[in-house]
């Protein structure tokens, strides 16, 4: 909903009085001695807090997706399965992964012999039959209801599997992509049996190269009855040489394709990501939020300890990839870092609207219903004619793009909500919780990402302001 000011109708006079309130208060904010003077002094009702809905809407005639995950044992289907959801997680669609293993687990047992999983058992050919129709069952239910995006994470190792699965999901109405995963190298196949499979229930206790030997005849039980998928079984998308190669078929919508381009990003090259702050600000000292203000002597001594960190990390200065936001405190933090640094828009601090170079306590005297608005649910809130937290989730799409296509380590320069963000999906952090994460200043937090979540290490640089964390 979009309302003007200049309207008479008298019901949206009086769905427009506390704005008025908001205006009047405004105006006589300006001019005010030691007052910052807003930017954009007029406000407008540009959104309707009604609809605040931390999900995001797909076409509203577009199909719910189920992604069918295929391939043999070890080659990464649960890894995907999970990056994927993390990533349609952190961007507002509702998504769930539906593991088979893990139904088994709970239903049938952990700890099973590989002799289990043989074609030629049919108890257990009945038992896994039985499980893997309760995932597809739960799965149906549960993107019917309310989800939007679910992923069936098994090895739909033959056709005829693969057939019944995308029936079921066409006859309830979804969309069905298929994500392959092939992988013949044995080097990687080990690496991700030792990885993955030995932390697992299923070899709890055991000895670990008995337990390498057992998935191993697991594996040979799957390859002798695996079907690789074919172009005339629906859209796919078929992933090879750990990434390194994207094949797609009739992939059609936008999410879809969205997921396509995320998975054409993906490798798995260990290298760390450096996020930080700024050096501290004129208006960090000042408690204000936004502008566009210098580094304070600190906030320069602090770009001088960057500069000596990255050059332990990296003397032949040739390795590091820096991206900062377009605004001046981010780009004087780099100044002395000796070193290309590329400014970059989408990394700009939260636009605070008409908060801009406002603190939080004049926030609460002169815009009391914004200040309220913002305590009830800080991720949803939006300042007007400014941005809210969901907001910026969307504009760092391509940053996140960016980030996972990158194999060099790479060194983000920016701010506090903005590092919110980019960090709750390194971390697979809610949404929702973004608002209250801890980005300290003058800290560079090095997130190196493996298979399974990143590892994580805070390295506070001087000078410390330990005591000045406000903004
Ligand atoms: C499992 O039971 O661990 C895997 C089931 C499957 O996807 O074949």
């Amino acid at each position: 909903m979009i309302v003007h000011w200049s309207t008479s109708s008298p019901a949206l006079q009086a769905d427009l009085a506390p704005e008025r309130s908001t205006r009047q208060r405004i105006r006589s904010l300006r001019g005010r001695p030691g007052q910052p003077l807003l930017r954009h002094p007029i406000p407008c009702r540009a959104y309707d807090r009604t609809r605040n809905n931390t999900a995001v809407q797909i076409a509203p005639d577009s199909l719910k997706l189920a992604v069918v995950m295929v391939g043999l044992p070890a080659r990464g289907k649960s890894y995907t399965a999970r990056r994927i959801e993390r990533y349609l997680s952190w961007l507002g669609y509702r998504t769930g992964v539906f593991n088979v293993g893990e139904y088994r687990r709970a239903r049938v047992g952990a700890r099973l012999p590989h002799s289990f999983f043989d074609p030629d058992n049919p108890r257990g050919e009945e038992a896994r039959r039985s499980v893997a129709m309760a995932a597809l069952e739960d799965m149906v239910a549960w993107l019917t209801d309310h989800g939007q995006v679910a992923i069936y994470d098994a090895t739909n190792s033959t056709r005829a599997r693969r057939v019944m699965v995308c029936a079921r999901c066409e006859r309830a109405g979804f969309q069905v992509l298929f994500i392959e995963i092939r992988c013949d190298d044995p080097t990687l196949i080990e690496a991700n049996i030792r990885s993955t499979k030995l932390s697992s229930p299923d070899y709890e206790d055991t000895d670990p190269d008995e337990a390498v030997t057992d998935f191993r005849a697991r594996i040979a039980h799957y390859q002798r009855v695996y079907q690789p998928l074919e172009d005339d079984e629906g859209a796919y998308l078929r992933v090879t040489g750990a990434g390194r190669g994207v094949t797609v078929s009739n992939v059609d919508g936008y999410l879809a394709a969205r997921l396509v381009f995320f998975l054409m990003n993906l490798h798995l090259t260990a290298r760390p990501i450096w996020l930080t702050r700024h050096g501290e600000s004129v208006y960090n000292a000042a408690g204000l939020l936004g502008g566009d203000p210098d580094l304070t002597p600190d906030g320069h001594r602090y770009a001088q300890s960057l500069a000596e960190f990255l050059d332990r990390c990296d003397p032949d200065r040739k390795d590091i990839v820096i991206w900062t936001s377009s605004l001046r405190r981010a780009v004087q933090t780099a100044a002395p870092l000796g070193r290309t640094s590329w400014p970059w828009r989408a990394l700009d601090e939260i636009n605070a609207g008409i908060c801009d170079s406002m603190s939080y306590a004049q926030i609460q005297e002169h815009l009391p219903e914004e200040y309220e608005a913002r305590t009830r649910d800080k991720f949803t809130y939006r300042y007007p004619r400014g941005e809210s937290y969901q907001d910026i989730i969307l504009r760092l799409d391509p940053v996140i793009i960016e980030l996972e296509r990158t194999r060099k380590p790479v060194l983000v320069i920016a701010h506090n909500a903005v590092l919110r963000a980019l960090y709750a999906y390194f971390q697979g952090v809610s949404r929702e919780r973004c608002p209250h994460l801890a980005i300290p200043l003058h800290t560079v937090i090095e997130l190196t990402p493996h298979a399974y979540g990143c590892h994580e290490t805070r390295m506070p640089l001087e000078p410390r302001l330990d005591s000045r964390e406000a903004l």
